[in-house]
């Protein structure tokens, strides 16, 4: 089987703003980034992902774009943006920017010309006399929206918002729409980008009497987003953000659910929210099943396309899309403080979800890197960053990439940040940091740095077959990884009991040993990668 490069990536998903500074205003910018590839590089990764990168008045940190053809000034300009793109390129390094196609900011021009009712823009957004339309469309920002309507002055109409009032939902019956979008992604994929993480995509089309969710227009026009992509800019990936049911997430790959055979024409990609919460669970009931049903219902997928898996990412922990049994027992485990809640979510880093041990964060990695999907690391996680709590709204698991132990955690010259750098007496920049882990071998640093170099020698681990064994002990997770003529058991004990499993003789990739055949002793928390 021939793979594509975005099939065995090992994405990185860097948040501009906070990573590095390089002209000491206090804001992370391109430059900056540009500064700090050497790192990146040595870390393993292959392909960066970048928070949005537009003009916007930051209502919604970026995801509100005022202008889809340029660089927020305090990030760079064009200029930067292509020069970063050149640098990561001559590093191996593929790059993907953020493409939010819902919605715009309520500052940008074709909402404002469109509050007024001017060509071509009067037909842009989704205008209504009323408040009472799509009203089974559920509101997804419960803590801040009481309604998808708001009403507009000027125009004295309503307008639908999925989002912040302040981002208008896009008009995707509007044939202009969809060609202006398209249109955008052709402007950066013209500079050389290599892909979009694609936002929200499964509110692009709103229809009467259903929840304007996951609709058959919303698929037509993301196919024909991909087929554009595919004509013009075949090396390129779109990976998609719908946090939906299993199900209703597999259909954004396109092709025909459970024939594996037929290719998908939507989404190479698709980002793995169903798995993501269930590890989280499975850690937490020291039991296997939740893992291993999502993975049965989350299978089998077209052949030419790939799950992009992810433990944590820069929004709260989604808890949708579980039952609501499920969701209050990961609020109890794991935000057991109201202030670390956010709408249906934990707005907590991996670090403190895990109580900061370091067992339960290896052994987190250790699934991120073997079960089946290309990775996606959220910055900082690789050092175990902690978040802050006090900070509203998302912006606590946002604050400064913490480098050395300098003023700023080494992130900025500036005198003052506008995010706070972590300073607490266990998650703080003096105690987590680039520069100490990258000195101690046994950071955690160097940990994750294994696993990306394991992981890329053994493309099995992304993209194989996935095998899962039947244990009789419910805490432990064994599967087969297998492509071609290699087979990798991976072995995870979930729970704080040790366990005893017979293996085959092989080779334990993690240790570099060779192990004859017999019983293995798993400790708490233990996982290993065994070639055999
Ligand atoms: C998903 C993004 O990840 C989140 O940060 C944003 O608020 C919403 N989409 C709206 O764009
Ligand atoms: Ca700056």
């Amino acid at each position: 089987m021939t793979t594509s490069w975005w099939q065995t990536a090992v994405f990185y998903q860097l948040y501009l703003r906070s990573f590095s500074d390089a002209n000491g205003d206090g804001i992370g910018d391109l430059p900056g980034i540009i500064a700090r590839l050497d790192y990146l590089q040595d870390l393993g990764i292959t392909a960066l992902w970048l928070s949005p990168h537009y003009p916007s008045p930051r209502v919604d940190d970026g995801y509100d774009v005022s202008d889809f053809y340029d660089v927020h000034p305090e990030y760079g300009d064009v200029e930067d943006f292509k020069a970063l793109i050149a640098a990561a390129h001559a590093r191996n390094i593929r790059v993907l920017a953020d493409l939010i196609p819902n919605h715009t900011s309520d500052q940008h021009p074709w909402f404002q010309a469109s509050r007024l009712r001017q060509a071509p823009y009067d037909d842009f957004y989704v205008w209504s006399d009323d408040d009472q339309r799509y009203k089974d469309a559920r509101i997804i920002f419960l803590d801040t929206e009481t309604s998808n309507w708001a009403w507009d002055e000027v125009r004295g109409q309503y307008y639908w918002h999925r989002f912040y009032r302040q981002q208008p939902d896009l008009n995707y019956d509007n044939p202009q729409v969809q060609e202006a979008m398209l249109d955008v992604m052709r402007f950066w994929l013209d500079l050389g980008l290599d892909g979009f993480r694609v936002d929200a995509v499964p509110y692009l089309f709103e229809r009467e009497g259903t929840n304007c969710e996951n609709l058959p227009e919303t698929h037509a026009f993301l196919k024909r987003m991909r087929a554009m992509m595919q004509a013009e800019y075949p090396h390129a990936v779109m990976m998609s953000e719908a946090n939906q049911p299993p199900q209703e997430t597999m259909r954004y790959f396109g092709g025909q659910p459970g024939r594996p055979d037929i290719p998908g024409d939507e989404f190479h990609m698709c980002l793995h929210f169903p798995l993501m919460p269930r590890l989280f669970m499975a850690l937490a009931r020291a039991d296997r099943t939740p893992i291993v049903d999502i993975l049965h219902a989350t299978s089998p997928i077209p052949a030419n396309c790939q799950w992009a898996t992810f433990l944590r990412n820069h929004d709260e922990l989604t808890l949708e899309m579980v039952t609501p049994e499920e969701r209050q027992c990961l609020w109890d485990w794991y935000a057991p403080e109201p202030r670390m809640r956010l709408n249906l979510g934990i707005r907590r880093r991996l670090a403190p979800l895990l109580g900061n041990d370091r067992r339960k964060i290896e052994l987190m990695f250790s699934l991120l890197f073997s079960l089946p999907g290309a990775p996606v690391i959220y910055y900082g996680d690789e050092i175990g960053m902690g978040d802050n709590i006090e900070l509203p709204d998302r912006n606590g698991v946002r604050t400064p990439m913490q480098w050395n132990d300098s003023a700023n955690a080494g992130f900025s010259t500036a005198f003052d940040l506008p995010t706070p750098v972590i300073d607490d007496p266990v998650y703080g920049y003096h105690r987590v940091n680039v520069a100490a882990q990258l000195a101690d071998a046994s950071s955690l640093l160097h940990r994750i740095r294994r696993f990306i170099r394991i992981a890329r020698e053994h493309p099995a681990l992304a993209a194989g077959e996935l095998t899962l064994l039947d244990t009789p002990h419910p805490a432990l997770l064994a599967f087969y990884r297998t492509m071609g003529e290699e087979r990798i058991l991976c072995l995870h004990n979930l729970g704080d009991e040790p366990l005893r499993f017979s293996v085959p003789a092989a080779t334990d990739l993690l240790a570099d040993q060779h192990l004859p055949a017999g019983e293995r002793h798993l400790s708490p928390y233990a996982y290993h990668w065994l070639k055999c």
